[in-house]
């Protein structure tokens, strides 16, 4: 019997040749059908199962693609993650949207991440606390030059990928009462060593790249600036997860 893997709901089996080598991770279901269905051609749906919708379709350069959803934070990601390289996946470019800690990287533009910060539970699972979480530098430089091409405003470097949205991000203004010493300034902190922004997956998806053996690269649309407001800017969000979507098909385009 074909093997289906029992998150993704799908199997190799599932992926007639020639099998697709790329995938995109989006952490939202809604986002992973609109790029299939949006930018793929001849699409194939594999699984809507447990919110971790995966579809398989066409690029316009001729290879096929998986576009996925990771689901929220690094747990559900490093299964999603786990399953796809079973299946065959050997580039995953994540899709996804992020909270900018400086002044000058604003809501509606795009941080493409070269490094996280990896504050994730679940990459302690995976490797060394020390253990680089770094993305595929060809990935990288793909998804930069597709920015530039594009005209899409893009901020490369480090992102501080971490568990919780609220207490991890420094939130004040959530329904938990106490913020633990240890989070009080870790934004300054964070801003003052050039990180840009705030996330939760892209640090334990480069630590597995880099143990797995896939490349790995991550561009996200800013939807909060954290330097004015802990509240998302609703107003940017769409625009802003538009360019994140277009820069990872175009950096697609031109990857082997
Ligand atoms: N995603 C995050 O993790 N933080 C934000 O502020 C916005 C999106």
């Amino acid at each position: 019997m074909a093997k289906s893997f029992y998150h993704i709901g799908f199997g190799a089996d599932d992926l007639s040749d020639p099998r697709p080598t790329l995938a995109f991770l989006s952490g939202d279901p809604d986002r992973a059908h609109m790029i299939a269905a949006t930018h793929f051609s001849d699409v194939v749906k594999l699984s809507e199962h447990r919110g971790l919708n995966s579809y398989v379709g066409w690029l316009p350069n001729g290879r096929r693609a998986i576009s996925a959803t990771s689901g929220m934070g690094a747990p559900s990601l490093s299964i999603v993650v786990n399953e796809l390289v079973q299946v065959g996946v050997r580039t995953i470019i994540r899709i996804g949207t992020c909270g900018s800690i400086q002044e000058h990287v604003l809501p509606g533009s795009v941080v493409i991440t070269k490094a996280a910060l990896c504050r994730q539970g679940a990459a302690e699972d995976i490797a060394p606390t020390e253990y680089p979480a770094s993305g595929d530098p060809f990935v990288t430089v793909a998804l930069a030059a597709a920015a530039h091409k594009l005209h899409v405003t893009a901020h490369v470097g480090i992102t501080a990928s971490v568990d919780t949205f609220y207490e991890g991000q420094e939130r004040t203004e959530s329904a938990n009462p106490i913020l633990l010493r240890r989070m009080q300034g870790i934004t300054a902190e964070y801003r003052a060593l050039n990180v840009l922004n705030y996330e939760m997956e892209s640090g334990t998806l480069f630590k597995m790249g880099n143990v797995y053996g896939f490349a790995a690269g991550c561009v996200c649309a800013v939807i909060a600036q954290r330097t004015a407001s802990e509240q998302v800017v609703m107003d940017a969000k769409d625009a802003a997860v538009d360019a994140a979507i277009r820069v990872a098909l175009e950096a697609a385009q031109d990857l082997a």
